[in-house]
């Protein structure tokens, strides 16, 4: 790809996460959409039908047969190599490429129909670079063409918890009890370290922060933001002032709830 260079700490710290064997292989797992992917999906089904849909940050692929089904030219695009090496494996036919949502040169403008970015892909740049992401969807989107994607969301208190410990499961067996134990402080010592290390490198500005979050033992920082500043955001990229908003569980919202994520579908002006 025609390389975007590293911009700033988040991009570089996400980066490298994502690159790790255990996040490539974790986002290779599933193959299955959330409820408010189906939600949303199914909200503009008819207009996507046989379109051209570019799936961003699309890691290991979990989302390639809930889009494929539509039928149309579908592209997954992701900027860490390793995750476009284990999608075309597991999808051999299917057309990925490396590449980057700030810089989608190697799609023309004005002819996709759906632009998909999921489990809140569009949150591990900052603030410039999200804009920049927003206005080069708004480029490659036909008219009238959506913007499908989630969004952590800046009233949730997760972007406030001061430290969340691993989760820890018992067991009866003394010898896997000692192995649990063992993985849990580990897990609990690189998370602290992590926390220390990373904690005071976020932003924030008018309905955002970006924030060191638990996902990936706190080795991510994730942009949160508030419905308005969303809003906001897509009606100055040229997209329409009111997109529709699910919460978690598929339902319609008008997105001031504290739930942990929201998914927006925009559509071009
Ligand atoms: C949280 S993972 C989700 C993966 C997949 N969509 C899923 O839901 O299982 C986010 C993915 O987005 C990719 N990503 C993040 N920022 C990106 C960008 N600016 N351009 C392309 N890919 C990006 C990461 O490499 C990672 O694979």
């Amino acid at each position: 790809m025609g390389k975007v260079p590293v911009s700033d700490f988040v991009d570089e710290l996400n980066r490298e996460t994502m690159a790790r064997a255990e996040a490539v292989a974790h986002y290779a797992r599933r193959d299955d959409l959330s409820p408010a992917e189906a939600a949303a999906l199914d909200a503009v089904a008819e207009s996507i039908q046989g379109t051209v849909i570019v799936d961003l940050g699309v890691g290991g692929g979990r989302t390639v047969p809930g889009l494929a089904r539509f039928g149309g030219d579908y592209l997954g695009v992701d900027y860490t190599p390793e995750m476009i090496v284990v999608a075309s494996r597991r999808f051999p036919g299917v057309r990925f490429r490396h590449g980057d949502a700030r810089d989608l040169s190697f799609v023309k403008s004005g002819t996709v129909g759906l632009v998909f970015f999921s489990c809140c892909g569009l949150g591990m740049v900052g603030h410039d670079d999200r804009l920049r992401v927003l206005q080069e969807v708004q480029r490659v989107l036909a008219p009238g063409g959506y913007f499908a994607f989630s969004t952590h969301n800046l009233r949730s208190p997760d972007c406030r918890a001061l430290f969340r410990l691993p989760e820890f499961e018992f067991a009866w067996n003394p010898a896997r009890l000692a192995v649990r134990l063992g993985r849990y402080v580990k897990e609990t010592a690189i998370r602290a370290t992590n926390r220390l290390r990373f904690a005071r490198r976020g932003e924030r500005g008018d309905g955002y922060e970006v924030v060191n979050d638990a996902c990936h033992d706190y080795r991510t920082m994730l942009y949160y933001v508030t419905i308005e500043a969303q809003r906001a955001q897509l009606e100055a990229s040229g997209f329409d002032a009111n997109p529709l908003v699910f919460d978690e569980a598929g339902a319609r919202t008008d997105g001031f709830g504290t739930e942990s994520s929201l998914f927006v579908v925009a559509q071009k002006s």
